[in-house]
């Protein structure tokens, strides 16, 4: 029996990465399904938030 429960993943460093697929909610009550692996900004510098872009490797605050 296949488990369907997203898998949570927070490391030390970087994103929240969400395997299995999430539906993000925006403020404005829009809703956006993403499939598969999906990374969310954790330090505030993403360009793309709510989605990490890469840009935490640059922060040193760490
Ligand atoms: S966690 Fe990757 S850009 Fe913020």
């Amino acid at each position: 029996m296949e488990d369907s429960k997203p898998i949570i993943k927070i490391g030390d460093k970087g994103p929240i990465v969400i395997k299995g697929g999430a539906t993000i909610v925006y403020p404005d009550g829009r809703e956006e399904l993403r499939e598969g692996t999906v990374a969310l900004c954790r330090c505030g510098l993403s360009a793309n938030k709510p989605f990490c872009d890469g840009t935490h490797k640059e922060c040193d605050t760490w």
